[in-house]
């Protein structure tokens, strides 16, 4: 059956309604044809990535401006992903004017069409938080992932074009991870493998590796195989938000169960086809991220995904009455920043000599061969500082990156 629309879906997409939302509405319609959804449905919110000026270029900036300057208006709860560069503070990333100002071209685009320009690709920790069975259209990998398994809210793996065409018709065509049939679990994985750290170790890199051992599984059998992942006993927010990531990096994965940790996963049986992961694999995936010879160390960054306050407030303890001795870039969103000022947290991170920068991350601010040694608590960051800006790259614990930071090497 091909897509069906409704007469007001018709009269968007004859242009009744005005160009931009004809815009929107052709971009829907090609992704639900594409996809054989047989309708639209209405969604609650909506978060868009796409906003690096380094990603999007001129042609982006078009494409955006013209949304807005044809009456584009958002209809849902709309957020914004992270942009190229501190929208308050980018001299002190050594960001240049030309690019500041195309930047900020981009962030008034889409102010102008009402989304709100929060910058940040964790949204759920600042009030973008969808309920169970909600339907959302989310683009940026690690919060659709999040979305779907920690929240279990219903999304597929938007692009920028898309979720903005979803921002501004309330709309999504419905295929994918909005249906009961695509969600239910293909392969189950058994962790026989410590993730608990010791010490009071963190263990957000742990999860980190997890999924990146995870996430290679699952690309041998395709990004729509939806992993159960059993015999985690604990995982924090921040676990599963360093996990999401990772997982969504190296599999394309945007759902997985976690049994007695997600939701959904009470309402399945493991799969019966078992891989068990030991703690091997893990070790092997944690030195295959120890790529630099740490007294070569020249950018060290965590905060991808964005620190949570729990993290801010940890990171502050480790920082305490200590300097950093190389470009330490923590990376959280402004409204964190905003209660960790209150907090007092701030003041002591910034002692240390550390930059906070929000609105922006190591992945989409354009530092391209500006650095060539970076270390990391994050296994995202990892790949795609190699990946995308050609950076050789360690994964370490939280703590192990402040023992990095704040060695003074000859
Ligand atoms: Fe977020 Fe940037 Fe990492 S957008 S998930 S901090 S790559």
């Amino acid at each position: 059956m091909s897509l069906q629309l409704s007469k007001l879906e018709t009269s968007m997409l004859h242009g009744q309604h005005g160009k931009a939302m004809q815009k929107a509405m052709q971009i829907l319609v090609a992704v639900g044809q594409i996809y054989q959804a047989e309708s639209l449905i209405p969604i609650s919110s909506v978060q868009i990535a796409g906003v690096s000026y380094d990603n999007l270029g001129d042609a982006g900036l078009e494409f955006l401006q013209f949304m807005a300057n044809e009456g584009g208006k958002v209809r849902v709860f709309a957020t914004l992903n992270p942009a190229g560069m501190d929208i308050q503070n980018w001299q002190s990333m050594g960001i240049n004017e030309a690019f500041a100002q195309r930047q900020m071209e981009v962030i008034e685009a889409y102010k102008k069409l009402g989304v709100i320009t929060t910058c940040t690709c964790t949204p759920y920790l600042i009030g973008n938080l969808p309920r169970f069975n909600e339907h959302i259209a989310w683009s940026e990998s690690s919060a659709v992932c999040f979305a779907n398994s920690v929240l279990g809210a219903r999304t597929n793996r938007e692009g920028g074009p898309s979720a903005l065409a979803s921002a501004l018709t309330g709309l999504t065509p419905n295929f994918g991870y909005h249906l009961d049939q695509n969600r239910l679990p293909d392969v189950q994985f058994l962790v026989d493998a410590d993730l608990k750290g010791g010490n009071g170790t963190s263990t957000a890199y742990l999860f980190g590796a997890l999924g990146k051992v995870i996430g290679q599984q699952i690309e041998k059998r395709g990004k729509t195989c939806v992993p159960y992942i059993c015999e985690i006993n604990h995982a924090s927010l921040e676990d599963l938000k360093s996990f999401s990531a990772s997982i969504a990096t190296y599999g394309g994965t945007a759902l997985f169960h976690m049994q007695g940790i997600t939701p959904e996963a009470n309402y399945f049986s493991p799969p019966t086809e078992l891989i068990t992961i030991n703690q091997n694999e893990i070790d092997i995936a944690i030195n295959s991220m120890r790529n630099i010879v740490l007294e070569k160390t020249d950018f060290i960054t965590l905060g991808c995904p964005h620190l949570s306050l729990n993290e801010m407030s940890h990171l502050a303890q480790l920082l305490q009455d200590k300097h950093v001795h190389k470009e330490f870039w923590i990376t959280t969103s402004r409204q964190v920043k905003g209660i960790a000022d209150m907090m007092g947290i701030t003041k002591i991170i910034e002692a240390s000599g550390a930059k906070i920068i929000c609105d922006t991350c190591c992945v989409v601010a354009p530092i391209k061969a500006r650095f060539h040694n970076m270390v990391s608590d994050s296994a995202k960051a990892c790949y795609y500082a190699q990946a995308k800006h050609h950076f050789s790259a360690t994964l370490q614990s939280m703590e192990d990156v402040v023992q990095t930071a704040t060695t003074d090497s000859p």
